[in-house]
């Protein structure tokens, strides 16, 4: 990976649309993804192979596997447990994420169990993982802070993160699950995590809440970090966390990183296009706050 290029994965599709009042229908979620795939995005989050009671806007993703042909974006769906993997592993799922809080309330509000019984499980599942050789990162939620227990150390950070990579994870996801972190705490969990770890294994996900998302791309970048999850505009939040607001925008952080003379390969007219149909098929969405610049000068 060269150092001047940042790969974005775009997270709309599962945590954008997993906490919209309104349900789309599997061919608006095709829509949207195919939206993605056309303006170039390297990496899209489809869905989830989580139970349908718990969130019901992630129904019918083995579908959407079914109707995606071949891509140049690379797929991957969350799974929670081992019923999730072995959904996930029919439909022929290529990359697998599981979901660790660093926060043990999280843990329990969020898929029901402790985080020693998620990571117990999780070690499982990249067991079978590694036998069957399936590709399955994991998720550490709530890195900084939590909506019920707030802060959270940076070595329980450290040591959700050490015990995934040891069982086989192929990737760790640093997420700010709430929108909580401030630009000088990720600069610090971020250079001492690649420290510690391999930084080319690293990427973060932040959540706009509190206007931080893209000073917090940027702290990470600072720390030597070049992948990042972002979604299509601004769409996303946790039905399990309170406060949680959309992800920072696909949109704003392509347009800063190239600003900053990254390269991500992405379509900048493509992806407004399809930061219109998001806007359009959920009718919640705003849009990252560059769009109108983007649309009027960068484009023109
Ligand atoms: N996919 C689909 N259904 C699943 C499932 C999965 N990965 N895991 C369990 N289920 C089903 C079970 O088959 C069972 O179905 P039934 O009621 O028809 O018999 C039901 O869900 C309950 O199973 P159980 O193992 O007791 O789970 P639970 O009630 O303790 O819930 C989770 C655990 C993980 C399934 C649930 O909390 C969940 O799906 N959470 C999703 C969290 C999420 O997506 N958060 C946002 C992203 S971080
Ligand atoms: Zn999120």
């Amino acid at each position: 990976m060269a150092v001047d290029h940042i790969t974005i994965n775009d997270v709309g599709p599962r945590d954008g649309l997993q906490n919209q009042p309104k349900l789309l229908s599997k061919e608006q979620r095709l829509s949207l993804i195919t939206a993605l795939v056309d303006a170039k995005v390297p990496e899209i989050e489809v869905g989830a192979f989580v139970s349908p009671k718990a969130v019901p806007a992630m129904a019918g993703t083995a579908e959407l596997f079914a109707g995606l042909a071949n891509s140049t974006s690379l797929f991957s769906a969350l799974i929670p447990n081992m019923k999730g993997f072995e959904l996930a592993m029919s439909a022929q799922v290529p990359v697998m994420s599981l979901v660790v809080a660093a926060s043990n309330t999280m843990n329990l509000k969020n898929i029901r169990m402790s985080t020693e019984d998620s990571l117990r499980v999780s070690k499982d599942v990249l067991n079978v993982a590694r036998e069957q050789g399936a590709n399955v990162q994991a998720y550490v939620a709530t890195a900084w802070a939590c909506p019920f227990e707030g802060k959270i150390s940076a070595d329980s950070v450290f040591s959700v993160t050490e015990q995934l990579l040891q069982a086989g994870a192929s990737h760790i996801v640093i997420a700010d699950t709430i929108g909580a972190a401030n630009p000088l705490e990720v600069n610090q969990l971020m250079e001492a995590m690649a420290s510690r770890f391999d930084f080319a294994q690293l990427s973060c996900h932040f959540h706009d809440t509190r206007a931080m998302g893209l000073a917090n791309v940027y702290a990470a970048i600072t720390a030597g970090i070049r992948k990042f999850d972002a979604s299509i505009a601004g769409l996303g939040g946790c039905p399990f966390a309170p406060g949680a607001s959309g992800n920072v925008a696909t949109e704003d952080v392509v347009m800063m990183v190239e600003q900053m003379g990254f390269s991500t390969g992405i379509d900048m007219a493509l992806l407004v296009k399809a930061a219109d149909l998001a806007i359009k098929l959920t009718g919640t969405a705003k849009g990252g706050n560059a769009k109108p610049w983007i649309e009027n000068y960068y484009l023109n």
